[in-house]
């Protein structure tokens, strides 16, 4: 789960990392509010988990509470890269004097933590890091002893800060991989880290990413998520515990593994370019045991999606043999009655698939096609949805 800067702000603030007043706004007339509970020079900051912000017209300097009103007034409802700004934080004014970047990530292909550090921040990291990658240092963090002061200044170091600022930007690395480590996260990223005209460092922007296997360990993180943000048909999906993903197509797909459904995704696509360029609308694994209950919570899901014209149900049986899909198909559209309304097409295989295919023919539903194979399953269900 990615979080908001403002929310990586508090997050920060409790670590005790230095950071500076900020007060979110969702209207322009919050926003000078908060200017003026702030005084004297704000940014205005788009609050949207994408990156980029000030670029696309996100970050605006505002020198009194009208600035302040008129910045919000321009970003609220500003579209950054397919995300709609409801919300934006208003921010004391820093003065700057230098801009660093830090960052410590989960390495899965390393199967550590690495950090990523440079004593020239505030650019674009990723350009730095393909033309110039020995200023960005990068170390390898060990699990186990983390990042303490000594390793901090290490770090510091080898990221080519000069000696005058190690042991000022030292501690707050520290502080940092105590947020890291302290909320399950697998990103803390600090762009740019700052040192003031005063003298300080202070974090002004923050991307916090935080691992959901871990929720159960921090209660406090379910009150981060933003429920009103996630799409409605995703929320539902999650509250059944099902995978789910919402595309833009108009075939609804539902499968059994990760790989098959991918695959699905795939020859659907594949196959819609035949009927007019259809193309999945969803990906959704309802993974192991496809019970009647799973398949008529991932038919809801999938059926309530208005963009969806049919479905492509594409089963593999394995532990969960295909009769027991087929029944659940069958008593899953029983159960959703008269919201089941598109056309579905299935196809089964694998552990005891004669049988699934017998019980769906006898059931003879008048949305149900049965098909015999993945390409064929495919190309009825795009044809379904182009008619
Ligand atoms: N509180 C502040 N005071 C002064 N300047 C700021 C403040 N916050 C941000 N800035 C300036 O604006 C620049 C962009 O801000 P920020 O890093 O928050 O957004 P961004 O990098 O455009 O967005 P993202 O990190 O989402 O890509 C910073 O590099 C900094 O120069
Ligand atoms: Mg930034």
């Amino acid at each position: 789960m990615d979080l908001y800067e403002y929310q990586a702000r508090d997050l920060f603030e409790s670590y005790g990392v230095p950071v500076l007043a900020g007060i979110i706004a969702d209207t322009p007339a919050e926003a000078r509010a908060a200017a003026e509970k702030i005084g004297g020079v704000v940014v205005v900051k788009a609050q949207v988990k994408v990156g980029g912000r000030g670029k696309a017209g996100g970050v605006k300097v505002a020198k009194n509470a009208d600035e302040a009103q008129a910045a919000a007034e321009a970003i609220l409802g500003l579209d950054i890269k397919g995300h709609v700004v409801k919300r934006v934080m208003v921010a004391a004014g820093a003065q700057i004097e230098e801009e660093f970047y830090f960052s410590v990530l989960l390495d899965r292909a390393n199967r550590s933590y690495l950090c990523l550090a440079s004593y020239e921040g505030g650019v674009e990291i990723e350009v730095l890091a393909v033309e110039r990658p020995d200023a960005l240092a990068r170390i390898e963090v060990n699990p186990i002893k983390g990042i303490d002061l000594a390793e901090a200044k290490r770090i510091a170091i080898e990221a080519k800060f000069p000696a005058e600022l190690v042991d000022k930007v030292a501690p707050v690395f520290v502080k940092l991989y105590e947020v890291y480590k302290g909320e399950d996260a697998t990103l803390v990223e600090v762009n740019p880290l700052v040192l003031t005209a005063a003298g300080d460092i202070v974090a002004l922007d923050g991307k916090v990413s935080l691992d959901e296997n871990a929720e159960f360990r921090h209660a406090h993180h379910a009150a981060l998520e933003d429920a009103a943000a996630a799409d409605p048909l995703e929320a539902k999906a999650k509250a059944a515990n099902l995978n789910y993903v919402k595309l833009d197509g108009q075939v609804g797909i539902i499968g059994n593994g990760a790989g098959l459904v991918m695959s699905t995704l795939d020859v659907v696509a594949y196959a819609g370019e035949n009927h007019g360029g259809v193309r999945p609308a969803n990906f959704l694994d309802i993974g192991g045991g496809a019970s009647a209950e799973v398949m008529a919570a991932g038919l809801d899901v999938i059926l309530g999606d208005p963009q969806v014209k049919s479905v492509f149900v594409n089963v593999f049986g394995g532990i969960t043999a295909c009769d027991a899909v087929a029944n659940g198909i069958v008593k899953a559209l029983e159960m959703l009655g008269s919201t089941a309304t598109k056309p579905l097409v299935v196809r089964l295989d694998g552990n005891n698939v004669e049988e699934g295919r017998r019980i769906l023919a006898a059931a003879n539903h008048p949305l149900i096609t049965i098909a015999s194979g993945m390409d064929e399953g495919a190309d009825k269900a795009a044809e379904l949805a182009a008619r």
